[in-house]
């Protein structure tokens, strides 16, 4: 297998799964407890079903979306995801520039594996930080001064892992940032040739964003858990996200909101946007899917601000789905990340140009010419409609 055979989501799973030491892969794969969240995330779009009509002339399809006051080409964008280098050695150079090919956004993480400075450098198209609020304040005041040198467009405060999820498939790989070699996991990267000579020739793994700051997670090895746990202030409040917002002093919004009231204390506190999303399932177990959440927070606030429905889109069609009940935009992380591991900015480029196509030929047969012409009444729930 190899990336001309990857049609879809779960193709490209594979062949990331062919690629990457297991402890990798499953880091990415995995979520938390029983990945019940996890698997709903995706299942939640097909308890709703499209409802098309027809002979509406749509031989030109415009898929644009303004988000934060910037058009995007596409209704969907990348994700920040932490760590990206492992999955290959280009990481967000690779990422960061699939996107801009295609006109659209994605997001740096302070997790992330290149520096802002070099993202701005090689990326024009709109550019998402994601902020996660530190107990070092010292460090939480220097990355918001470099991402507002670098000129990013959108800061996200991380709002759902104010403590680590339990994801006992890295428990039982060892997964750590930095990789660690132990006796159980020595045959997974010796299986994995190609990674590894990748990961020792290539320049050396490290967290621009945090490295002057702390040293778990470049030298010191750390699961992501004990990170989150250890590292974050669990003391964040709606003062601190507030005084963040002020701070930078642009387009603010919170990822990982769920409920109605948090969204609009959102609007209360000056965000632009908020994410509906659960971190991919990878933090509480139990919670419910964006998707299934979506209407009642569009219905409270879709008129104040943007509203991104974020996680376990695979297909085209979820994507119109959430459009339909009225997010202004899509956003994933394993959406292009299996890509990203399959075949760095090649793999990305393709796993983004197969979504766009999807789009365009549903739209075709949904009869839309514009995702703004998607709504409600395109769309009909099984179980409470
Ligand atoms: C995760 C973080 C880093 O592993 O976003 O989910």
């Amino acid at each position: 297998m190899n990336l001309n055979d990857c049609y879809n989501f779960q193709d490209f799973r594979k062949l990331a799964k062919k690629r990457l030491p297991s402890p990798i892969f499953h880091y990415i794969d995995g979520a938390a407890d029983d990945e019940v969240t996890y698997n709903r995330n995706t299942a939640a779009y097909n308890d709703a079903d499209l409802i098309p009509n027809v002979l509406r002339g749509v031989e030109n399809v415009d898929l644009s979306t303004t988000i934060f006051g910037k058009k995007l080409d596409l209704p969907f964008y990348c994700a920040p995801t932490a760590l990206q280098r492992l999955f290959h050695y280009e990481g967000e150079r690779a990422v960061g520039k699939a996107a801009q090919k295609f006109g659209t956004m994605f997001g740096v993480s302070s997790l992330g594996t290149v520096s802002v400075e070099e993202i701005s450098s090689i990326v024009s198209t709109p550019k998402m930080f994601q902020f996660y609020f530190h107990k070092d304040r010292g460090l939480n005041d220097s990355m918001l001064e470099r991402v507002k040198a670098a000129k990013f467009d959108v800061l996200a405060l991380t709002v759902d892992t104010i403590t680590g999820g339990n994801r006992e498939r890295d428990l039982r790989t060892g997964f750590t940032s930095p990789p660690r070699l132990t006796l159980s996991s020595l045959f997974s990267f010796a299986s994995k040739p190609m990674w590894a000579i990748n990961y020792l020739t290539k320049p050396k793994f490290e967290l621009p964003q945090l490295q002057d700051h702390v040293s778990e997670g470049t030298n010191t090895a750390t699961s992501i858990g004990n990170y989150f746990s250890s590292m974050l202030d669990q003391s964040m409040n709606w003062k601190d996200a507030e005084r963040l917002c002020s701070k930078w002093g642009g387009h603010f919004a919170l990822k990982g909101i769920m409920s109605v009231e948090d969204a609009k204390k959102a609007i209360d506190i000056g965000c632009t946007g908020i994410m509906v999303s659960n971190h991919g399932g990878r933090q509480l177990d139990g919670a419910r899917a964006p998707f299934d959440q979506l209407a009642e927070i569009v219905d409270a606030v879709g008129d104040k601000i943007d509203v991104i429905c974020e996680g376990g889109i695979q297909r085209g069609t979820h994507i119109l789905k959430a459009l339909s009940v009225g997010a202004k935009a899509c956003s994933g992380g394993r959406m292009y990340l299996y890509a990203l591991a399959s075949a760095g900015q090649k793999g990305v480029e393709r796993a983004l140009s197969l979504y766009r196509t999807e789009l365009e030929r549903d739209m075709k047969l949904m009869g839309c010419t514009s995702v703004k012409e998607l709504n409600r009444s395109n769309i009909k729930f099984r179980h409470n409609s």
